[in-house]
């Protein structure tokens, strides 16, 4: 599955890797052209380094423990990511901030998925958050990334109902079956040269995309 022709893609997790893995299907099956190049962790134990070898794809584990601060530890990524030839960063529940000097650097090539409908509750915990605000809704969102922390260009969201008796555990799975679509979706129409950023501007075939594009 890494060496398929498309758009290169490095995938960053931290945890499960549910969205590398739809990310990995949608390229396998064809549904977008694009392929894995690399998966990296930046954590030994993430759940999702053992489903990623199992399909074949490779992975480097870099973890930022085992570095002596934020720099020599965005330096080895960098390098990871650039040897592997990726021609897009696809932050999937990688839970680092990340320098504004990273940021820059992959400047309209690096995407993120957040479990909220941004620009509400950016950061940790938007599932609690969500409940104890007494919210009718909430969502996920994928944007390019900046030096803003969730706060790039907004793409694509999707919105799920906030149902009585939710829990955090609840929530996420629902939110979780929409970013399994939208991430995918995005990918894809960056891989067929539909969507991208101009500047700071995100244009999609040929026009500015004024508000994100809006999935559930
Ligand atoms: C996803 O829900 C993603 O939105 C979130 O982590 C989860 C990772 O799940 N990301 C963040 O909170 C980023 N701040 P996964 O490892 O199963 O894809």
């Amino acid at each position: 599955m890494s060496s398929g022709a498309g758009l290169r893609l490095c995938v960053v997790i931290s945890g499960r890797g549910s969205n590398m893995l739809t990310i990995a299907r949608a390229c396998a099956s064809g549904a977008i052209n694009a392929n894995i190049a690399l998966v990296i962790a930046d954590r030994p134990e993430a759940g999702g380094i053992s489903s990623a070898r199992e399909l074949g794809l490779p992975v480097e584990v870099i973890a930022a423990r085992g570095f002596a601060d934020r720099s020599a530890f965005e330096q080895a990524m960098r390098e990871a990511i650039d040897a592997s030839g990726a021609q897009l960063v696809v932050l999937a529940g990688f839970m680092r901030i990340l320098s504004p000097e990273f940021a820059a650097h992959y400047a309209g090539r690096m995407l993120n998925i957040h479990p909220s409908l941004l620009p509400l509750y950016p950061g940790l915990h938007t599932h609690e958050r969500v409940l104890a605000a007494g919210d009718a809704q909430h969502g996920c969102s994928v944007h390019y990334v900046t030096g803003v922390l969730d706060g790039g260009p907004l793409v694509m969201q999707a919105r799920v109902p906030v149902l009585p008796g939710d829990t955090p555990e609840s929530l996420s799975a629902r939110v979780q079956q929409q970013e399994h679509i939208i991430y995918p979706e995005v990918i894809g129409l960056i891989a067929a040269g539909r969507l991208g950023l101009r500047g700071e501007t995100l244009m999609l075939d040929g026009q500015v995309l004024r508000a994100p594009l809006l999935r559930g």
